[in-house]
């Protein structure tokens, strides 16, 4: 196999990474993802590492030789819907014996060789820390081996991989700046498929943005389970590690970011209620690029259940973050998770949600109903006592609640003009653009004499709960 090329040189601040000349086995590679934004940020690191190997990406499982599934264990449902796709892939694979399929994710990582040495649905098992492995576990299924990695790791980032976009618009992409969690809250199963915790090397992303920039993107998000506990040189209480090193935390790294150029628009998700700061707020109000929108995850609205679900922050607590945003940034979009039914939860206590709703007037929301996870803090502890019906009851009227919100929000922004980045054409209709404002909400307009990747200004003149429809100001 040809040797990795990839070459790291200082210009100045920036780090240049320099592409090998690609060389192909012949093969084709199949990745299909489900889940967080992490994982389709990891399928582009996956195709990076299979296509240094050789390997070319296609969008046609039939013909791949290789078929990726990278998983998400999140909630039972997320995983069902994984197994009835690699059945389906085994019935396929009967007439072509040669195919490998592979799992990879958050499922890889929790069910471990289970997939593979009792359901028999996969030929190769690799989590989330061991894809530059993948290569290796092929060839191990090949000369007919079980092909088992699921080790997790306390430094791999991937730093120096160049992603390889997939599904791209040319105009947006991910930018992971970190890998794992260690908040350890009792519903989520996330700590035990990704391991602890680990930052990215500043230097890595800023690069990372420059190329992108280069390659004529107009926007980033920085992804991380929890972005506002970036931390590169630095303990968790803070200390400098090492002297002679940089120290970033997140609210510099978004700074360093937005200071790539300012025609490239930086976004990032999640935030968490208990670190997020007033100075992530201030860079935010401070660089135009960095857009004004924040996914703050509530969980519930109620403090004890918040207690319960181990997120380190009370109700109190919550509404002092959502004012500090809205002192400092007046017109930043905000968006949250919500679970309805978590162990315990009372009719009183799901009231609090929605009246915590009624009190923010969320512009967007995720909604779930809990879903008890294997291994994890809540079911060791707690009961999953709230009954099916019930969950979906609540959940229903927090639906309900969300998208009179979400209408009312984008009713507000009719005769108002936005500042938006043409992402593509939309879905609908050839003759229209569409592309988000600054609080991430999707637009749609007529095309004009603009191209995609353009920043335009749209008068809006009709909404949806989802969507604003506008046009184009010159
Ligand atoms: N790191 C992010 C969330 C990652 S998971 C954060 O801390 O907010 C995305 C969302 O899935 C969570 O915010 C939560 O609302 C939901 N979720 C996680 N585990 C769940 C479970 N067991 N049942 C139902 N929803 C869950
Ligand atoms: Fe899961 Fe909590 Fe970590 Fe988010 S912060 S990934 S919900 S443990
Ligand atoms: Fe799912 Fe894993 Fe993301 S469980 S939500 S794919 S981190």
């Amino acid at each position: 196999m040809e040797e990795k090329l990839l070459k790291e040189e200082r210009q100045g601040e920036v780090l240049v990474i320099d592409q090998k000349t690609p060389f192909l086995n012949g093969k084709k590679l199949y990745v299909e993802s489900y889940g967080c934004q992490m994982n389709f940020s990891d399928s582009e690191i996956v195709a990076s590492i299979m296509g240094d190997a050789g390997y070319e990406t296609t969008n046609n499982a039939n013909e791949a030789d290789v078929i990726l599934i990278n998983t998400c264990s999140i909630r039972d449902n997320a995983e069902q819907r994984v197994r009835n796709r690699l059945k389906q892939f085994q019935k396929e694979k009967k007439d072509n014996p040669d195919k490998v399929i592979g799992i990879l994710g958050c499922m890889a990582e929790r069910l471990k060789s289970q997939l593979l040495e009792e359901e028999k649905l996969v030929d190769l098992v690799a989590g989330p820390d061991a894809y530059r492995e993948l290569p290796g576990l092929i060839t191990e299924v090949e000369s007919g081996q079980k092909a088992v990695n699921v080790l997790l790791s306390r430094e791999e980032t991937y730093a120096e991989i160049s992603p390889v976009r997939l599904d791209t618009n040319g105009v947006s992409a991910f930018i992971s700046i970190m890998r794992g969690c260690d908040n350890m809250c009792s519903f989520c199963v996330v700590p035990f498929t990704r391991g602890r915790e680990r930052s990215r090397d500043p230097k890595s992303i800023v690069a990372e943005a420059a190329d992108l920039f280069s390659k004529g993107y107009r926007e980033v998000t920085l992804l991380g389970q929890n972005v506002d506990s970036y931390r590169w040189n630095l303990s968790k209480k803070g200390e400098v590690l090492n002297a002679e090193e940089e120290t970033v935390n997140f609210a510099q790294l978004l700074e360093k970011v937005a200071l790539v150029n300012s025609g490239l628009r930086v976004r990032f998700s999640t935030s968490h209620p208990k670190d997020m700061t007033d100075e992530v707020l201030y860079a935010m109000a401070k660089h135009e690029n960095i857009c004004e929108y924040i996914h703050l995850p509530v969980q519930s609205g109620n403090s004890e259940v918040l207690q319960k679900m181990n997120r380190g922050y009370s109700r109190e607590w919550y509404f002092d973050r959502i004012d500090a945003i809205r002192r400092i940034m007046p017109d930043c979009g905000i968006s949250t998770d919500v679970i309805a039914g978590f162990c315990g939860e009372t009719e009183e206590q799901h009231q609090e949600t929605l009246s915590l709703m009624e009190a923010v007037n969320y512009d967007f929301a995720y909604m779930f109903y809990y879903s008890e996870r294997p291994k994890t803090l809540a079911e060791r502890k707690y009961e999953d006592d709230v009954p099916l019906e019930v969950k979906k009851r609540r959940l229903n009227e927090i639906i309900d609640l969300q998208m009179k919100h979400s209408l009312e929000s984008n009713k507000k922004a009719v005769g108002k003009t936005f500042k938006v980045l043409i992402e593509g054409h939309s879905k609908r209709s050839k003759v229209h653009f569409c592309g988000r404002n600054t609080q991430n909400v999707m637009c749609v307009f007529p095309v004009k004499n603009y191209a995609i990747g353009d920043y335009v200004y749209v008068n809006i003149t009709e909404c949806t709960a989802a969507t604003l429809m506008g046009e184009i100001v010159d």
